[in-house]
């Protein structure tokens, strides 16, 4: 029999019973003192409340930067972006407490990666696979944004992407669903902390709602048209997770969704975020995004795409102006009812009262508080204990990692290993003279460098070979730090060609022959492609964009202060053919692997270079004794267990994964989904049993209608160290 679990059930259950207890005394004050407040304003006041400008610097095109002083002490004006520091913030808020009612700003900004201390780009820290970290994180960068005036940052985005030509993979937690949605919610909880009127806390926005990860052909902005039951499954998640963790604020995406712009479509905001998820919060725009309707073609002009945001939704506007010039108009002739507006307006309003900028709207205007914080050493060494956990062992010939305490001469090659500016990577609000690059790192350790550039960014040639291999040949050992500089990966970087540099890698081929022992640090903002590198380098380390702390903690991982523990949130291709690589691909009729009439290329190979979940240690971990047991536990089906063994010789940690395979069910399932994880510590010689309890939430799928459904029959349960080294038990349901 076929257990059909209502999702739209579950979720008005839900959100009844918070309902209910959400009926507080401050609640019924807040909504009585909001009430009032929408009494008196005009319908220009109001709109002006769901109008968002840029202040000082642009984050996309278009931006008039004009002072809004005037508009905001009218009251015209409800949010600012990209205005921070305590003083300019105190500022702007007094302009707006010069306003009929004093309405104050929010004030939101792009905290992305950690803020002043800059922390790894966040597909990096999605690598550590340790969700206490990337809270951490992100409360870190919460503490010192709200210490610089801000209320609000726009993330996290949570956008799920299986094509890493996509240059903002960078800010996402990869392509898988299941892990997304965890790294969503911590990411939210870090943020927001447990209130939102605490002054070292801000808003979350989740972004970009929806399926902005998915554009065709890897180009950011482009369309995106999926079946909605792929859509449920595969890239839908991690919204509604970070909603159900709380998140604020939702940002509408560029992207059109089902043939209509995400920022007008209603099915997005009106009938799914709003609608059956009972979404409390506002939407605001992407930049410019009400306005770029007329340019999708799906509105004529600015007044129908106010027309159509309102109606989607949408409610705060970010830099256009389409609902300052028309909303007003559209309810004079009767196109719209004010009650739209009101709605839009209250959510915001909540969301001001919520801050607690009604009671001190300089409740985060504390230049002493902004001086103690920023740059503080505690951020510094949350910063260096992220991105020693985001770092990537790829391979390890002959154990040449970790480095030995003797080795005290290294030829370092490579400009990236000096350069402050690319270690921040992009959606940086870092302070690029603060970071500590390689260089300057092991020159703290009392490392002899001897350095050569190696190769040049620009032009991708050799520069004079003869110098770098004078300098290996005095050196003990050779690290090289290659791969994309900053600019490379981020929004509007969408590659055609992921490949690094022909240069970059005949450099290492030639540095190989050497004989010397070489480590190759991967510096990147995305999957790249490296197929001469992988086979000649014994030692690889993927080390994405660390930020601040990307010299010491590179460090403490070469010299095994810290034994490498992260996997890969996404598969990195051999080819770039291959796009869109994932792991999770469904059978087809005529199965990969099979014979010569299947799924595959007659060209290439189907395996990626590594596959989701990789990640090496200094030590090595051996699993054993997968097994099932039955649970009593009300709603778990039973336990998978396994024994995990570290037999190296080093402590470690390893995030033991597992995988989950629905043999047959009513729709088309992938041939392995992860449904569970858990990041172990072992000494050396230490045995773990490791517990994955089968609830619903392994078991089931969104069927096409959006319904989430547990099938019982036969489900194949997968644990291993990585998406492609797994053993596999059967488990009947
Ligand atoms: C455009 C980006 O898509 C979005 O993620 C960002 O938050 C806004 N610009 C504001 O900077």
């Amino acid at each position: 029999m076929k257990r059909l679990i209502s999702f739209l059930f579950c979720v008005a259950v839900f959100m009844l019973c918070a309902g209910a207890e959400r009926e507080t005394k401050n609640q019924k004050e807040m909504n009585r003192f909001i009430e009032n407040l929408m009494k008196q304003m005009t319908l220009e006041e109001k709109i002006g409340q769901l109008s968002q400008c840029s202040g000082e610097f642009a984050t996309g095109p278009d931006n008039h930067r004009i002072s809004r002083t005037e508009e905001i002490s009218q009251g015209l004006i409800g949010s600012m972006l990209n205005v921070s520091g305590a003083e300019k913030t105190r500022r702007m808020q007094e302009a707006a407490m010069q306003s009929r009612l004093k309405i104050p700003l929010i004030f939101g900004q792009d905290v992305i990666h950690g803020f002043r201390t800059g922390f790894p780009i966040p597909l990096a820290e999605a690598a550590s696979f340790d969700l206490k970290a990337i809270e951490q994180s992100a409360r870190c960068a919460a503490i010192e944004a709200s210490a610089a005036g801000l209320h609000w940052t726009f993330a996290p985005m949570v956008d799920i992407s299986w094509d890493a030509r996509w240059g903002r993979v960078l800010e996402g937690a990869g392509e898988d669903p299941y892990y997304g949605s965890l790294v969503a919610q911590a990411r939210v909880r870090g943020f927001q902390g447990n209130d939102l009127s605490a002054n070292n806390t801000i808003m979350a926005c989740v972004k970009h709602f929806a399926a902005y990860g998915a554009p065709a052909a890897g180009k950011d902005y482009n369309s995106v048209d999926m079946s909605m039951g792929h859509f449920a499954n595969f890239y839908m998640p991690p919204y509604q997770a970070a909603l159900e963790a709380g998140a604020a604020t939702f940002m509408s995406a560029f992207n059109d969704f089902n043939n209509q712009p995400s920022t007008g479509n209603s099915f997005l905001l009106r009938h799914l975020l709003k609608g059956e998820w009972g979404f409390k919060g506002f939407v605001v725009s992407d930049w410019g995004s009400v306005q770029e309707m007329i340019s999708h073609r799906y509105a004529r002009d600015e007044r129908e795409a106010a027309l159509k945001g309102i109606t989607a939704g949408l409610d705060m506007e970010m830099v256009s102006e389409c609902y300052r010039h028309n909303l007003a108009q559209l309810v004079a002739d009767g196109t719209i009812d004010e009650e739209l507006i009101d709605d839009a307006v209250r959510r915001i309003l909540v969301k001001k009262y919520e801050l607690g900028l009604f009671e001190d709207p300089f409740r985060y205007c504390d230049v002493e508080r902004e001086k103690k914080i920023t740059h503080s050493q505690p951020l510094r060494e949350a910063s260096r204990h992220m991105a020693e956990r985001s770092i990537v062992l790829l391979k390890n010939e002959q154990n040449i990692l970790p480095l030995s305490p003797d080795i005290k001469s290294v030829a370092l090659i490579g400009p990236l290993s000096k350069s402050q500016k690319d270690m921040c990577g992009a959606w940086s609000c870092a302070d690029p003279s603060r970071v500590i690059t390689l260089y300057e790192a092991m020159q703290q350790r009392g490392v002899t460098i001897n350095y050569s550039e190696g190769y040049d960014l620009e032009s991708d040639e050799i520069v004079d070979l003869p110098h770098t291999l004078a300098q290996i040949n005095r050196s003990d050992v050779v690290v090289i730090a290659m791969g994309e500089e900053a600019w490379e990966s981020g929004e509007m970087r969408s590659k055609a060609d992921i490949n690094i540099p022909a240069g970059q890698q005949q450099l290492v081929e030639e540095i190989v022959k050497t004989g010397k022992p070489v480590v190759v640090l991967m510096m990147c903002g995305r999957p790249v492609i490296f197929n001469t590198i992988r086979e000649k380098a014994p030692a690889i380390l993927c080390t994405w964009w660390l930020s601040s702390e990307a010299g010491p903690a590179i460090c403490n991982v070469l010299w095994g202060d810290y034994n490498p523990s992260g996997k890969l949130p996404m598969t990195f291709p051999q080819h770039i053919g291959q796009i869109p690589l994932y792991y999770q691909y469904k059978s087809t009729g005529r199965p990969a692997g099979q014979d010569v009439w299947c799924t595959k290329y007659i060209d290439q190979s189907d395996q990626p270079a590594y596959p989701f979940g990789y990640g090496l240690s200094y030590t090595r971990f051996d699993y054993s004794n997968l097994r099932i047991e039955k649970s009593s536990e009300e709603g778990v089906y039973a336990n998978v267990l396994v024994d995990v063994t570290n037999t190296g010789r080093y402590d470690g940690e390893e995030v033991v994964q597992f995988y989950v395979r629905d043999e047959y069910a009513s729709i088309t399932r992938p041939v392995k989904e992860l449904r569970g994880f858990e990041k172990i510590a072992l000494k050396r010689g230490e045995t773990r049993t490791v517990k994955f309890p089968v609830t619903d939430k392994q078991l089931g799928f969104y069927d096409n209608q959006m319904n989430y459904v547990v099938e019982p029959g036969d489900f194949t349960f997968m644990v291993g160290p990585n998406s492609q080294e797994v053993q596999s038990v059967l488990f009947t349901l």
